[in-house]
């Protein structure tokens, strides 16, 4: 499963991509909001950050006006992917603009029918919302299970990309669900190191070692 991190905080960016543990970013409007940041300006300096994708979203909801900010956004950088939302509208630019061989990500998919319509139109990636879904009191993992099985049965290209990830549960969860990839804030993509009885295991090897009296290097 690929590692992407949902952020617009260039300093997180670069110290998980440093680690090499980042294949793309994704940003959206309340990210750019938080980042405190121009879009154009954040945007640029994420894509010189990271080599994978990275997903700037339209904030027009009418497809003449969708297109305008797409070939916009599309010559920040080669990496750029395309964010619509999951209207009519969205889908008929993730149609056009995945035409002229340019990388979308249809955001804001709550359904497996909304994620065929999405496969369809030739979506790169569809970002189903885990966290928010949970947040109503259903279940946001059975969704990613639904994609999942809808775009194997039919061999789709579109990758799961999941997506609103709130806990390191979701995280192992999709990755045994088989989503293609996972956007992540820092700080959950930082708790998947975590384990107490690594910290306790690790104590322990350390404290016998000093008692050695001896150096490796
Ligand atoms: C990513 O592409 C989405 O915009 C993001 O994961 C939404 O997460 P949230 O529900 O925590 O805002």
């Amino acid at each position: 499963m690929k590692f992407f991190v949902d952020t617009a905080d260039t300093s997180e960016i670069s110290e998980l991509n440093a680690l090499g543990l980042l294949d793309g970013v994704t940003t959206n409007p309340s990210l750019i909001l938080k980042s405190g940041r121009d879009i154009m300006e954040v945007t640029k300096e994420i894509c010189g950050i990271v080599d994978g994708p990275v997903s700037a979203e339209v904030a027009a909801t009418e497809y003449e006006q969708m297109m305008r900010e797409a070939d916009v956004l599309s010559k920040i950088a080669d990496n750029i992917c395309i964010k619509v939302p999951l209207t009519f509208d969205g889908l008929k630019a993730c149609k056009a603009i995945t035409g002229d061989g340019r990388m979308v990500n249809v955001t804001l998919c709550f359904s497996a029918n909304q994620a065929l319509l999405a496969a369809k139109a030739g979506a790169t990636f569809i970002s189903p919302f885990i966290g928010r879904i949970d947040d109503t009191g259903d279940d946001g993992m059975e969704l990613i299970a639904e994609i999942r099985t809808v775009y194997d049965n039919y061999d789709f290209a579109t990758e799961l990309l999941a997506a609103s990830i709130r806990t390191v549960n979701h995280v192992k969860q999709s990755a045994l669900i088989g989503a293609d990839v996972a956007t992540v804030p820092p700080a959950i993509l930082k708790q998947l190191v975590k384990h107490p009885l690594t910290d306790k295991g690790l104590d322990a090897f350390l404290a016998d070692w000093a008692k050695t009296g001896q150096k490796i290097a």
